[in-house]
């Protein structure tokens, strides 16, 4: 699972680094948080297309992913990109993806936080929900959905603010998700462990885009921001341009994890 892209940085060193990681961690299938690919607010089709064709199997995204008004229709059109399945219904396009690649079942579960963002409906529960219906491993409920035939690999991208609220989610979630990462801090946070029951856990998988950077974007405009108090336009950092993220390793046969590490991948860098 791999960290924000922050604009063309981050698209330029997604495009140059995920192939060679995929092919180094043998990964069977690769989860990319796109919500700032379009000049750090948003994604545009042409964006998320660069990223899917880096390899990505499907695109996360969070409170950022309404910026462009035109990239609705994307969300409603390509299910392989995501938005936080915990917005109201009625909301453009889907916040979960279930498929089966490399002989094993995928679940991915797009979440969002509430502390310090937008009140929307809970993630606790929106998970639930998803998990009990296309998740659940037990033979008898297979059944009665015309379910899975085996465990499923479950993967959660939790787009949230607070640590304790991260945290919160990975510990409800532990024992029925493989991963839960944590996006939107942009900081990748040094926390990777294997939660009691066998979930893969870190806050925040980092950032793809300029590390010498606040957040991705530029330090002076931020720093002005900051002190001045006035609401600069944003841009993206220029410069040396990183990849970040994780590679876990799960049990297909529990859907369990068995490692999480954490990948830091600059330009010919190795590991
Ligand atoms: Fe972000």
């Amino acid at each position: 699972m791999i960290g924000d892209v922050v604009g063309e940085p981050g698209l330029a060193a997604l495009e140059r680094e995920l192939p060679s990681l995929i092919h180094e961690y043998k990964a069977d299938f690769t989860v990319v948080n796109g919500e700032n690919a379009a000049d750090g607010f948003g994604m545009t089709e042409r964006a998320l297309n660069r990223i899917l064709q880096s390899g990505a199997d499907v695109v996360t995204s969070g409170n950022h992913v309404w910026e462009k008004r035109e990239f609705w229709s994307v969300l409603e059109s390509n299910d392989r990109v995501l938005r936080p399945a915990n917005y109201p219904p009625g909301a453009p396009g889907n916040g979960w993806l279930k498929m089966k690649k490399n002989g094993v079942f995928w679940l991915v579960i797009n979440l969002q936080g509430r502390d310090r963002l937008r009140n929307i409906d809970c993630p606790f529960r929106a998970f639930d929900a998803i998990f009990r219906t296309y998740g659940d491993v037990e033979p008898e409920r297979h059944e009665l959905y015309g379910m899975f035939p085996q465990p499923v690999s479950t993967l959660v991208d939790f787009h949230a603010e607070s640590t304790k609220e991260k945290e919160s989610l990975g510990f409800y979630l532990d024992s029925r998700a493989s991963v839960v990462a944590g996006t939107h801090t942009h900081v990748q946070t040094a926390d990777n462990r294997l939660l009691p029951g066998g979930s893969a856990y870190i806050t925040d998988l980092g950032m793809t885009g300029v590390q010498d950077s606040i957040i991705g974007m530029d330090t002076q405009i931020c720093v002005d921001r900051a002190v001045k108090q006035v609401l600069y336009h944003l841009e993206c950092a220029q410069g040396e341009s990183s990849v970040q993220g994780i590679a876990a390793e799960i049990d297909e046969k529990t859907g369990k994890a068995l490692s999480i590490r954490r990948i830091g991948r600059t330009a010919s860098e190795q590991g």
